[in-house]
């Protein structure tokens, strides 16, 4: 079966066509201190405590031919991860909805990546003060940007190479709780860099004990004996995750979210990482060994992948922008 191009689709089809729009927005939309903006003019204060202790939690929702995909349920998770670690969200849910429709109509865009966050913010002034929550002055940020394809038309087409880390293990959720998505990247970052020296495109990390938590931003898959498997804890809990859990049952493949020890996924039949940013990405080799004896994407990685786009494009879980909040 072959792979979907999703981003030559995106870049050529009628129905993804960019519709008329501000020039200054040609780049993005944002919105910043409580007003849209060119996302070229949007800035953050230096002393944001998201800008200084990745102390933030965060949301990315896609939209593909004028939807959004799942956005009720990226706004859910998003709300509780701001309860999570304590940040209040200054906009309702519906106000918060309107300002993610807002950017991407200003924007004119049918395929976009929609992020957004809560900021600790500005710290109180007094040390004493910063051991309670309410004294932070807790900020909102969004901004909206074509669609971005973390593995492009030519990886997901070929598998991406992949390593298990080695230096690094995921930061353990009783220091970060990795199901709020959060700006704590530094030990995913420094295993994509490690995955560079190793001459691989990507870094899957482990617990302590060698169990697979999750790749740098984006969730794993194995398939072993048959079964779609991915880790059940320390995590994000992927929008696209459940997803391919969903495909998973229409298609008739058994899935399971479960524990996979680093061992048993090197020795499985496929695997492949779910984002939003990028859909469902087959891997082709871990630790430069491909995996199941293949040189390329796994069949059922591959069948996952196109009924993906192909629901998605048919109205599966779409929440059409508003376009005419363009103003
Ligand atoms: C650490 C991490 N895990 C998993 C994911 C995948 O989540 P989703 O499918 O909701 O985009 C992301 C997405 O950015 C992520 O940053």
């Amino acid at each position: 079966m072959e792979l979907i191009r999703a981003e030559e689709v995106m870049a050529s089809h009628p129905e993804h066509e960019r519709l008329a729009h501000d020039p200054a927005y040609a780049f993005g939309s944002a919105y910043v201190a409580d007003h849209f903006c060119p996302i070229y003019e949007a800035s953050v204060p230096l002393i944001d405590c998201g800008f200084m202790h990745a102390d933030a939690v965060y949301d990315v929702v896609s939209v593909s031919r004028g939807a959004f995909f799942r956005l009720e349920g990226h706004q859910a998770r998003f709300a509780r991860a701001c309860d999570a670690i304590r940040v209040r969200n200054p906009f309702s849910r519906e106000r918060e909805a309107e300002i993610l429709h807002e950017l991407v109509a200003r924007a004119g865009l049918r395929d976009a990546y929609v992020w957004w966050t809560v900021t600790r913010g500005q710290p109180p002034m007094g040390r004493s003060e910063m051991v309670n929550a309410a004294n932070f002055d807790n900020r909102f940020y969004a901004f909206a940007v074509p669609f971005v394809f973390l593995a492009d038309d030519e990886q997901r087409t070929r598998g991406i190479d992949l390593i298990v880390s080695r230096d690094r293990i995921r930061i353990p959720p009783r220091a970060v709780d990795p199901t709020a998505k959060n700006f704590c990247w530094l030990d995913m970052q420094m295993a994509l860099f490690e995955a560079g020296e190793r001459g691989a495109e990507w870094a899957v990390l482990t617990d302590e004990a060698g169990y697979l938590a999750e790749a740098a931003g984006a969730n794993i898959f194995a398939v072993i004996d048959g079964t779609v498997v991915s880790p059940d804890s320390g995590c994000l809990e992927g929008l696209t995750r459940r997803s391919v859990v969903d495909l998973c049952s229409e298609l008739g493949l058994p899935a399971e979210l479960r524990r996979v020890h680093a061992d048993e996924f090197r020795a499985a039949q496929e695997a492949f990482m779910t984002t939003t940013a990028g859909s469902i990405m087959p891997v082709r080799s871990v630790d430069g060994i491909p995996i199941g004896g293949r040189n390329g994407p796994g069949e059922i990685s591959v069948r996952l992948h196109n009924l993906y786009w192909e629901k998605r494009w048919g109205g599966w879980h779409a929440t059409p922008v508003r376009y005419e909040l363009a103003v």
